[in-house]
């Protein structure tokens, strides 16, 4: 109710411009001048220039009719509030000349409007829920309403084999088969444990990279976090995803640029949001196929040779017994007679590997700026690391899970610095759905802005502050998984809930645990004071990447 009253007092400034009325005027306007110059054109200048008339009346009477049509189903709506909109490009001009990303744009917007508002960002709309209460009537209350997802742009259709893939998929059959292949065949608590050998031989080349890259260093103790971080996770992945335990650091390395590459363009452009564009990026149509065919070119061996594996174990013998994979190799979806394409299985693989390495990469950088910037919090941690484990042996997943101080440090990283500052785009099931009072447009996307929730004053105590205490002596509890109640979803909530939360905690903690109990940690005197600013870059990362001083511990190693 609050948030409906809060609205209707917003209501007429969604209204002041009325597009279809507009658009259609200078339409038929446009359209009559340039008809009337048609024979003038005729005379004065020859043929050409009439077919050239001709031809772009038509274009033009194509698109503005494309125009009148959208906004036609409009204006039957009790939308939520946005700011006015233009013709054609709707908000997108607005959102590009402020000044500022999306992400802090947004934080304007939501002073503006409320919990709930609309842009139209050319020919798509987004409403946008910042709320609790709204993200658990969408996500818990009416999980299966909001639960699919929306039609793609063709960089994304391409590089997820159209729509073949669980975070792209539509609500349905092909989903839940997908998804349940995903959990049951790789993330499920059971699978999670017996990878433990992989995690553990990762961590030990991580401690030893940054050792090594330390000692290179000009000062002998530099460290970039976020890359380092990011190869660790990566390297883990791609074992968990082909089951080949040979690759060397220098072949990941070369696998992970073809993936930064597919992630950069599956981005989103300008013709994304207005279609008309697309022959002027015509050319990118071009890079996101070769950039395409290289990832096949690059993945396709290791989903070759794993095949040969499972054919005959004896032509590698370490192989890992099981791999994702594997569980793909013979799916069988609900509603199809076949299994994944050799085409599928890269989008499929891929996905897996993307989804959880920049997200995981990022919280690290995040949680190793606390700890620089905070030395008890440093302090704390690595004591809880020796009460736990002793000053002879290394810390494991195991031992992670029963030290609360660093499960509460966890929980406030991602509290305080969510990966993602949206959830992946979700769309409506079915036509007619209403949100917080409103129609909710067919056609549009639902955004949910995580950190207004997780820094909601009604909400938390000082949110602001960054403090792990929060969760222990202050009382407060969050369960990550909305399910209980909303407060905190870095893993977004509901039936599209992230399928590798378990995992990517777990690998948070034991990255965090190991580089603790390895070195301490210091932000490094050449770099400007830390400011905790964030930008955009696929997750949203630290604005000034932390290049860290770190100090081997004493004991370590001896
Ligand atoms: C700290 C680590 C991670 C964070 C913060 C994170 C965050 C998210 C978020 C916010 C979503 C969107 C949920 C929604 O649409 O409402 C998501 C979806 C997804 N994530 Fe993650 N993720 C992480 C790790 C992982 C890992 C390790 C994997 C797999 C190996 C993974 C695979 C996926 C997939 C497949 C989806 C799509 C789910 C669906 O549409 O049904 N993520 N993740």
């Amino acid at each position: 109710m609050a948030i409906l009253s809060w609205h209707q007092r917003q209501l007429n400034k969604s209204y002041l411009y009325n597009p279809t009325a507009n658009t259609l005027t200078s339409i038929l306007t446009f359209i009559q001048f340039l008809f009337y110059l048609l024979p003038l054109a005729h005379v004065m200048a020859g043929s050409l220039l009439a077919i050239f008339t001709a031809l772009l009346a038509t274009t033009i009477t194509i698109i503005l009719i494309q125009i009148i049509r959208y906004n036609r189903r409009y204006t039957s709506l009790h939308l939520p509030p946005g700011p006015p909109c233009w013709p054609i490009v709707g908000n997108l001009f607005q959102v590009i000349f402020s000044g500022k990303h999306f992400i802090h744009y947004m934080q304007d917007l939501r002073k503006q409007y409320g919990p709930i508002l609309m842009l139209r960002m050319g020919f798509k709309t987004m409403i946008v829920i910042s709320s609790p209460e709204l993200a658990y009537k969408a996500l818990i209350e009416n999980s299966q309403q909001f639960a699919s997802r929306p039609a793609e742009s063709y960089s994304r259709r391409l590089f997820s084999s159209n729509k073949f893939t669980v975070n792209s998929s539509l609500y349905g059959h092909e989903w839940r088969s997908l998804r349940r292949n995903m959990v049951s065949g790789m993330l499920s608590t059971a699978r999670i444990k017996e990878l433990r050998l992989t995690r553990s031989r990762a961590m030990d080349r991580f401690i030893e990279r940054i050792r090594s890259e330390a000692a290179a260093s000009p000062d002998g103790q530099s460290v970039w976090v976020l890359r380092n971080a990011r190869f660790a996770v990566f390297c883990i992945l791609l074992e968990m995803t082909f089951g080949l335990l040979d690759l060397n650091e220098e072949h990941n390395a070369q696998i992970d640029a073809v993936m930064k590459k597919v992630l950069l363009l599956t981005g989103s452009r300008m013709d994304d949001y207005l279609p008309f564009l697309k022959p002027v990026f015509y050319s990118h149509q071009a890079k996101a196929l070769a950039v395409r065919r290289e990832q096949i070119d690059t993945l396709m061996p290791l989903i070759n040779r794993r095949r040969a594996i499972l054919k005959d174990c004896s032509v590698d013998p370490n192989a890992a017994p099981f791999s994702y994979l594997d569980s793909l190799l013979d799916l069988r979806v609900e509603g199809r007679d076949k299994a994944p394409t050799d085409d599928e299985l890269i989008s499929l693989c891929s996905e897996f590997i993307n989804g959880g390495t920049d997200t995981t990469a990022t919280a690290v950088e995040w949680a190793i700026a606390r700890i620089a910037d905070n030395p008890s919090i440093q302090c704390r941690l690595y004591e809880e690391i020796i009460t736990h484990v002793g000053q002879s042996r290394l810390v494991d997943e195991k031992d992670t899970e029963n030290m609360p101080y660093l499960q509460a440090f966890i929980k406030e990283v991602l509290r305080k610095h969510p990966p993602t500052h949206f959830s992946l785009t979700h769309a409506p099931v079915h036509p007619v759905s209403k949100l917080g009072g409103y129609d909710f447009p067919p056609d549009a996307g639902l955004e949910i802005f995580l950190p207004a929730i997780s820094e909601d004053p009604e909400l938390w105590s000082r949110p602001n502050e960054f403090d792990p205490d929060r969760f222990l002596t202050g009382g407060e509890t969050a369960d990550i998984t909305g399910s209980a109640g909303i407060r905190m979803i870095p893993f977004g909530a509901g039936r599209r809930i992230c399928p590798g939360l378990a995992l990517g905690t777990m690998h948070i903690a034991l990255l965090v645990a190991r580089m603790v109990q390895a070195f301490e940690w210091w932000n490094h005197p050449s770099q400007p004071p830390l400011d905790f600013k964030d930008k955009f870059e696929f997750t949203v990362v630290m604005k000034t990447p932390l290049l860290a001083m770190v100090k081997p511990r004493v004991w370590y190693g001896k």
